[in-house]
């Protein structure tokens, strides 16, 4: 790998560094629908939270990622920073990182041998805390760099997909130090997975495609937070929405929100646009290719790209390029299917991610996690934690504030009556 070094000396491998100008626009323009990890920000300056902590962060290099890094540096941490997804790198940001001296390793359309070389450079950097999207790092250390494990106090965890692996290895008793999930905090995934991810998920779309949503068959797999915020988003846009679920009470939710619901096989046929967030593999596979109309869009937005049985596809149809981000298979039966973003998270792939107000919820998360990480590790076993309630208040409270939103507080009577089981009436 020809790792760089420029003249601050900060270890890197992005794409160029002559694009940093260009980033550090791109990360000032996102900082300021950033209120709340501006307020964290200032108080971090102060307080030194995170003196000489090592961390080594695997999340997507966006603008936004970009002002979380700001934050924890200010706040004296030790950072180094990898890509946890191939497409998803703006590499201008990466460049304007490095430019302020946060060592950053993450090139857009990485193969997957670099991928996993830049997940090793950042654990090469001997983290004391682990910052995940997805688990990659925490995988990664546990199966093959156990030696880094003395020197780790904990970590926390951004998405969905991370928590559920997680989960799994604390399950099994594998899990080796505690972590925090910030995906748990409600003011993450009420807010960035639904609203956040149904937005830019549609934005991805719309610019890898340049197709009209209006009017069109919509198909939602998957009706969890992100599922939710998508479906409502495509209704919005004008969309004819379907939505397929394994889960009888979300089933039962997306018909009372007034979606039609049936199964993956049933929506095959009449669908124009497909997009899984569930999560899971093989959502869409070779029987629903099959059953699909030909020109049928298909993309991914949940976290690993296992969702959309590609490997069929490249085995059993004929793949051309037919414009950025726009694969088309053409099957034996005449059909074409267009694969989006190499069913890779389509709202990083082609588009920006998610808005910047709304990863200033999910970051502000990210930075009191880590701060309650280090002030508590002492204590924690080797366990996933939620955020503690008191942080993801006072994020909404922040949130609020900088909304210029204000709301009730209870009077002494209404605490009161709310906390006794005598008063009735
Ligand atoms: N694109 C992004 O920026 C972004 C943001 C947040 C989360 N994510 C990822 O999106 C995925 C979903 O996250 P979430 O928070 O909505 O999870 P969730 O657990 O709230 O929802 C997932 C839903 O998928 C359903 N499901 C599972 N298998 C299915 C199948 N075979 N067919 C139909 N439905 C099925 C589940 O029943 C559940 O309701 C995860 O991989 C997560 O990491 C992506």
């Amino acid at each position: 790998m020809a790792v760089a070094r420029n003249k601050m000396k900060i270890a890197h491998h992005v794409k160029d560094l002559s694009l940093a100008q260009k980033g550090h626009g791109r990360i000032e323009w996102a900082r300021r629908s950033m209120p709340v990890l501006a307020s964290i920000e200032k108080r971090f300056a102060k307080e030194q939270p995170l003196k000489g902590v090592r961390v080594s962060a695997c999340l997507h290099v966006t603008s936004e990622t970009a002002a979380l890094m700001q934050t924890l540096k200010t706040g004296g941490a030790d950072i180094v920073l990898c890509a946890s997804n191939p497409l998803s790198t703006q590499d201008d940001v990466a460049a304007a990182l490095v430019d302020q001296g946060i060592s950053t390793y993450a090139i857009k359309g990485e193969d997957r041998a670099t991928y996993f070389s830049h997940i090793k450079a950042a654990l090469d950097h001997a983290p004391q805390m682990t910052m995940d999207d997805g688990c990659d790092l925490v995988s990664s250390i546990i199966t093959e760099r156990r030696e880094l494990l003395k020197n780790i106090i904990g970590g926390t965890e951004e998405t969905t997909t991370g928590v559920v692996r997680l989960r799994a290895m604390a399950e099994a008793g594998k899990l080796a130090f505690p972590v925090v999930s910030v995906n748990d905090a409600l003011t993450k995934h009420m807010f960035d997975n639904r609203y956040g991810t149904g937005q830019s998920t549609i934005d991805g779309m719309i610019r890898a495609t340049n197709r009209l949503i209006a009017g069109q068959v919509f198909v939602v797999l998957g009706y969890g937070w992100c599922g939710r915020g998508l479906a409502m988003r495509a209704k919005g846009m004008g969309a004819d929405v379907i939505v397929t679920e394994i889960d009888p009470l979300k089933a039962l939710e997306a018909t009372m929100d007034g979606f039609r619901v049936m199964s993956g096989h049933e929506a095959a046929k009449v669908g124009d646009f497909f997009c899984t967030v569930t999560g899971n593999t093989s959502v869409l596979a070779k029987e629903h290719f099959l059953a699909m109309k030909d020109g049928a869009i298909v993309a991914n937005s949940g976290h690993f790209n296992v969702e959309i049985d590609i490997a069929w596809l490249e085995k059993n149809a004929k793949k051309s390029s037919v414009r950025d981000f726009v694969d088309e298979y053409t099957m034996k039966n005449g059909k074409r299917i267009a694969v989006l973003g190499e069913g890779r998270l389509i709202n990083l792939a082609s588009a920006e991610g998610h808005p910047s107000s709304v990863m200033d919820m999910s970051f502000a998360n990210q930075a009191l996690s880590a701060e309650f990480v280090m002030k508590n590790h002492k204590k924690l076993e080797k366990k996933v934690y939620a955020v503690p309630q008191e942080i993801d208040r006072e994020i909404a409270r922040l949130k609020l504030a900088s909304m210029g939103v204000s709301i009730d507080v209870l009077t002494k009577q209404q605490a009161k009556y709310l906390a006794s089981w005598e008063e009735g009436t």
